[in-house]
């Protein structure tokens, strides 16, 4: 059986619920997958797995810097298997921002590294305003209401397009 390590970097929780979405995906098609937090150093020999896809939120216009730190230590390892790297922001709710190409975080992220991920993703995250403390909340109420998105603070938002991670989790497999 093939083994997939799907390593994520989250902030609030949603990362890992499209984790978990692309790995029941690959589960059903007959791969194990292994989840793991990308700041918990994995043992990445070759080997060990199969495939490697890393999934990592933004906050304040910026993937955790812990997702840079691992690709350059693991760059060399990430090629020598079939790889892929999907980001998750609020900004990919727009469809002229929803795609690896036009998602302007993940465009700058990628001018960042040398790496080449083999297959790219972009998705829709999700606001929950009760869960936030008190500056996170303005703050990215503040940038819902320059981009024209919900503003109540008492209400849930989620934007993630759940068939679009489930192709995703396909296109893993084909990888
Ligand atoms: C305080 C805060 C700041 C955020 N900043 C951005 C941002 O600058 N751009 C963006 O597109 N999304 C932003 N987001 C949205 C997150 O990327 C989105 O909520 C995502 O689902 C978070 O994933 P996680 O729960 O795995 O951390 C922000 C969210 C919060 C709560």
């Amino acid at each position: 059986m093939p083994r997939i390590l799907i390593l994520y970097s989250t902030t609030d929780g949603h990362t890992i619920q499209i984790c978990n979405r692309i790995g029941r995906v690959l589960e059903d098609g007959g791969n194990t997958v292994e989840l793991r937090d990308i700041k918990v150093e994995p043992d990445l020999q070759q080997g060990t797995f199969d495939k490697i896809v890393i999934g990592a939120s933004i906050r304040y216009g910026k993937h955790q810097p812990v997702v840079k730190e691992f690709i350059e230590r693991n760059q060399a390892i990430l090629e020598a298997h079939p790889n892929a790297l999907f980001s998750v922001n609020v900004v990919a709710r727009k469809p002229e921002k929803n795609t690896p190409e036009t998602n302007p975080y993940l465009q700058k992220f990628l001018k960042t590294i040398d790496w080449q991920p083999q297959h790219l993703g972009v998705f829709a995250g999700r606001i929950d305003y009760p869960s936030l403390g008190f500056f996170d909340k303005h703050m990215i109420r503040f940038i819902l209401w320059m981009t024209k998105g919900p503003t109540d603070p008492t209400g849930t938002f989620e934007f993630t397009d759940w068939e679009k991670v489930e192709e995703f989790g396909q296109s893993i497999a084909r990888l």
